[in-house]
């Protein structure tokens, strides 16, 4: 078979236990090359778990974790994490030239290739003109879009996000929502993104997967999946008028128990 036909992530009835507890519940789920799917449900049902799993920072309890079909053991370079947290992401005391790099150090790049590979991520991103400033002189907005041009240069091919914009106000939010659509269009990443708000999961997702909010009862954890057919590339006005994007947000609403 060719590697192409193999999912680049797929969870095969995998289930958690941390604390002597059941998080995550026999769950399958497969990604498809180049698909974004967004993962919703309320606090503490699983997801932040579900993408660490993917990650390969915990093990999985029962069933397996599949990467282009080889066992996901441990993290991996060609796997991006992208976290909430863009202040305790970044180095402090490295200018945003020097975050970047520590993806391109990494992985071996040597330092005489890593300058013209800086400067590209950082065009990609808009941030070329703040490459010798500080995490602490830029916004929150930036920081989260250094941390995302951190991922960029390690050239992922799969990249989980939990909950990227969620510590960030709704103008900067949008615009990053509509910039990473762009970048993962680009760059044919494939994205596992976890979010609370289910208008984000909705704009950004071609795939909707709702988790349970009580994942310890004997069914999976993954209780809906929907599929978002509304034309790329979206629109923050028009998507969000679309008659699907309300049709879909009305029943994840009801769906989350609002
Ligand atoms: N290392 C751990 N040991 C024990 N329990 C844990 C551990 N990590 C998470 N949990 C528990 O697992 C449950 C799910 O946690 P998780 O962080 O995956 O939820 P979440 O859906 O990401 O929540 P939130 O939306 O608040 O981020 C929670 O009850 C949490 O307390
Ligand atoms: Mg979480």
């Amino acid at each position: 078979m060719s590697m192409s036909n193999l999912a680049p992530l797929a969870f095969e009835q995998v289930s958690v236990h941390l604390g002597g507890r059941e998080i995550v519940s026999p769950s399958s789920l497969e990604l498809k090359r180049g698909e974004f799917v967004c993962i919703i449900g309320p606090s503490g049902c699983g997801k932040t778990t579900l993408l660490r799993a993917a990650a390969g920072f915990v093990q999985p309890s029962g069933g397996r974790v599949l990467r282009n079909g080889q066992v996901v053991s441990a993290p991996s370079r060609e796997v991006a994490f992208v976290f909430q947290d863009y202040g305790r992401a970044l180095l402090p005391w490295r200018t945003v030239e020097g975050n970047i790099s520590l993806a391109l150090e990494a992985a071996q790049v040597p330092a005489s290739d890593r300058p013209a590979r800086i400067v590209k991520v950082l065009e990609t991103v808009g941030l070329a003109v703040h490459a010798q400033k500080f995490p602490a002189q830029l916004s929150g907005g930036m920081q989260q879009r250094v941390q995302i041009a951190r991922c960029l240069a390690q050239q992922p091919e799969l990249m989980l996000m939990d909950e990227p914009f969620g510590a960030l106000d709704a103008m900067t939010r949008e615009s990053l929502q509509d910039e990473l659509s762009r970048l993962v269009r680009e760059q044919g990443l494939t994205v596992m993104f976890v979010t609370h708000d289910l208008e984000e999961a909705i704009y950004l997702g071609d795939r909707v997967i709702a988790l349970r909010t009580n994942p310890t009862a004997s069914q999976p954890s993954i209780a809906a999946m929907l599929d978002v057919k509304i034309p790329r590339p979206r629109e923050q006005l028009a998507t969000k008028e679309h008659p699907e994007f309300l049709r879909l947000r009305r029943e994840l609403y009801q769906f989350l128990g609002h």
